[in-house]
């Protein structure tokens, strides 16, 4: 009994912490996570509705249990027949068409695939155990952090590159898979300029929970200006020591995993670090991007994220200083 009091206890608590920080889609700030939010809290009213509706009819059951007949209508077998078909399979039946009804008619047009030149951009978002790759127009890369000019109707093509995954930034609009072979799209679109959290939202191995990220929606100027600074070539070492680290980069399994756009690291295993410095957090919002952290990241990788594809690599504390060293000044 007391195991079960814990259990329950739990999960009311992780349904109530689960809705805190900004990835609520109950407070949607598109209108297509506004679409389904108003379902959602219809569904909601109509499900409470029927839920006291039954605890009533149990409760009174409860309470007669030891009269005959139901209140008002005695024993009469037509009229306890009627009720049972009108309850039990009427009302539900009319419902749940209506409310399947309404919902797909509803939500197919601002939440499904946008029309094909309806939207002012589009960005292409590959998922990997466990990171987002996300590529822009021109020659910009970025994992883990989107990028988009606030309201500006953005297409994101997604696909994987190994198993399912699902793309979802609850307050900008429903989830869509990321599916093996297949290419899907969903519109991004944010009301105001801001922060937004996404999640993976499909069960994809280990570090499922750690495949989250960030959808910066900022100012059209801004953005602009973001675009074109990550488009351009990484920065070039400016001190010895990161002269070191960049050496020591192209010469360790680094390079082979990732890329440095303007240098010989061509790797595509792991997110491109042409300007990892100016990401606000690493290992898909895992950690804050900070030097300490990148240092801690770099030396051991599964110690953070067990099961990443990052190996720990053997060097010494002065190796792994320089190589963070350089790719902190990558911004
Ligand atoms: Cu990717 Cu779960």
């Amino acid at each position: 009994m007391k195991r079960w009091g814990g259990a329950l206890l739990f999960a009311c608590a992780a349904l109530i912490v689960g809705g805190c920080g900004k990835q609520s889609p109950l407070s949607p700030q598109s209108p297509a996570s506004h679409d389904i939010a108003v379902l959602w809290w219809w569904m909601l009213a109509i499900a409470a509705v029927v839920f006291f509706g039954a605890a009533g009819m149990l409760l009174i059951g409860w309470v007669r249990r030891g009269s005959p007949g139901l209140p008002f209508v005695g024993s009469n077998e037509r009229v306890t027949m009627g009720l049972v078909l009108t309850f039990g399979i009427a009302i539900p039946v009319v419902v749940l068409v209506a409310l399947f009804a309404v919902a797909n008619l509803w939500l197919v047009g601002p939440t499904g695939a946008p029309a094909r030149g309806s939207t002012s951009m589009t960005i292409r978002v590959i998922g990997h155990q466990w990171f987002w790759e996300v590529r822009y127009p021109g020659t910009a890369i970025t994992a883990n952090e989107i990028h988009i000019p606030a309201r500006t109707r953005v297409q994101v093509v997604a696909t994987t590159d190994d198993v399912i995954h699902s793309f979802w930034v609850p307050q900008l609009n429903r989830k869509i898979d990321m599916i093996p072979g297949r290419t899907n799209r969903v519109l991004l679109y944010a009301d105001d300029p801001g922060v937004y959290r996404g999640q993976c939202a499909e069960f994809c191995g280990l570090e499922h929970a750690h495949m989250a990220m960030k959808v910066f929606a900022q100012p059209r100027k801004r953005f602009q200006a973001w675009l074109a600074r990550i488009g351009k070539p990484a920065a070039a070492p400016a001190s010895a020591q990161q002269r070191r680290g960049q050496r020591l980069f192209l010469s360790n399994a680094c390079a082979g995993c990732h890329t440095i756009r303007g240098t010989s690291a061509r790797g595509e295993i792991g997110p491109d670090l042409t300007h990892v410095a100016s990401r606000t957090t690493l290992a898909a919002v895992t950690m804050p991007n900070t030097a300490r952290s990148l240092r801690r990241w770099i030396t051991d990788p599964q110690h953070i994220k067990p099961g990443v594809k990052m190996p720990a690599l053997d060097l010494s504390d002065a190796d792994f200083k320089a190589i963070a060293s350089y790719l902190n000044h990558l911004r």
